[in-house]
């Protein structure tokens, strides 16, 4: 391996917020932190030099997207996805949160419905909400270990005509879905009958597990394309999350128009620049070290469901098929969910995401990150294993 992913980061750096809160929040000293979605990996080493030589020029005032930018995202999209993204179409977003609550603002009215599926990442309620629209959810199903679509209650909950938007996660996070094109295909045009808009958050795109594929939702067809937004970002494949860098992708004109006035109303308009230039980087030089990560987080994956299976079998792990966020049912151990958030820190000694913050279906559900060292994963299922077993 030409990166060592085995060394981690240094965990002194003063503003990680997630070393730092496990710091705050426990009585006991050594916590491992395995919830917010970062990795415990120094990024991309030419993304790492290109932003030391962007700071050594010491000017730092407005700066704008050049063609390269877009030229770098495309050619990404192009080689991995077979998506073809043209110039036009690129909007951006400090955040994917942001962009996904500006569409929201941009293409519905006071009182109009959005729909997500719910168990699901937990900014999505208050994207709905605090815009001002009712929130419809859709729960997934768990059927034999793997989630599923529930299409009849999305026919229904779509075919309100006061239902605007639907917020896709694809692939989904908490539970790891890669959805299949099928899959895709079928809630597209349930959406497309219901003249429903789909944002699709695809943040999690690159990290996908082997045997299992990415489909970009508005690769499938004209329609959907100009039917859907597209928010991808390189923070969680690159562990860039800190600058603030995101691409909301808008092939329809009027979407996009409207994307733009909202975006011009909270008066955001450009990127941060050292973030322009890590995603420009990682996107041009970052695909060996992130095929070299996919094996390392699917080592990391393998071994915690072992064990899982092995020793801890009060614990259930729903298989991911892409993210580095394990889903696990932790119910076996019939803690309600202050207690099971109480057990992972003072018993176990790891700080996990709480099921239950990602909706009712996450209830007696952690969801762990496996972003970080071996070494790290080892001492945590150690420790995991002696608190269960001792119940
Ligand atoms: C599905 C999903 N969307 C969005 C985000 C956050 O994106 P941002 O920090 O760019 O708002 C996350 C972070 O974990 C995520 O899992």
């Amino acid at each position: 391996m030409k990166y060592n992913f085995d060394r981690g980061f240094n965990h002194d750096i003063k503003d990680s917020l997630k070393w730092n809160t496990v710091k705050r929040i426990s009585t006991k000293k050594d916590v491992i932190p395995m919830w917010i979605a970062d990795m415990d990996f120094e990024t991309v080493p030419e993304v790492k030099t290109a932003i030391i030589e962007r700071a050594s020029q010491g000017i730092y005032g407005y700066s704008e997207m050049k063609d390269e930018y877009y030229e770098s995202l495309a050619g990404w999209t192009k080689k991995r996805y077979k998506w073809e993204i043209e110039k036009e179409w690129l909007c951006f977003s400090p955040g994917v949160v942001t962009g996904i609550t500006l569409t929201i603002r941009a293409l519905t009215h006071p009182g109009d419905k959005v729909l997500i599926q719910t168990p699901v990442y937990s900014p999505f309620f208050g994207a709905v909400t605090r815009s001002g629209c009712e929130l419809l959810t859709s729960s997934l199903r768990l059927v034999d270990g793997k989630y599923k679509m529930d299409f009849e209650d999305l026919e229904e909950k779509l075919k309100d005509e006061r239902t605007k938007i639907m917020v896709l996660c694809n692939p989904h996070n908490p539970v790891g879905r890669a959805w299949t094109r099928d899959e895709l295909l079928r809630l597209g045009e349930i959406c497309l009958k219901n003249n429903v808009t789909v944002i699709s958050d695809e943040i999690h795109s690159d990290l996908v597990y082997k045997g299992h594929k990415y489909t970009p939702f508005a690769s499938i067809s004209k329609e959907f394309e100009q039917n859907s937004i597209i928010c991808t970002a390189p923070s969680k494949t690159f562990n860039l999350a800190g600058l603030q860098s995101s691409n909301i992708i808008i092939p329809n004109e009027n979407f996009r128009r409207e994307y733009k006035i909202a975006l011009e109303n909270i008066e955001v308009s450009r990127l941060n620049v050292f973030g322009m230039v890590a995603c420009e980087t990682a996107y041009t030089y970052g695909e060996p070290w992130l095929d070299e990560l996919l094996d390392y987080l699917e080592a990391n994956k393998e071994l915690v469901k072992k064990r899982i299976e092995n020793n801890i079998p009060k614990l259930r792990l729903i298989e991911p098929e892409a993210t580095y966020l394990l889903w696990i049912d932790c119910s076996g151990l019939g803690l309600s969910d202050e207690e099971l958030k109480k057990f992972m820190i003072e018993k176990a000694g790891i700080l996990l995401n709480d099921g239950i913050s990602f909706g009712k279906e996450g209830k007696g559900f952690q969801r762990m990150n496996i972003a970080c060292p071996r070494e790290i994963i080892e001492e945590a299922l150690n420790r995991l294993e002696k608190a269960v077993n001792s119940i």
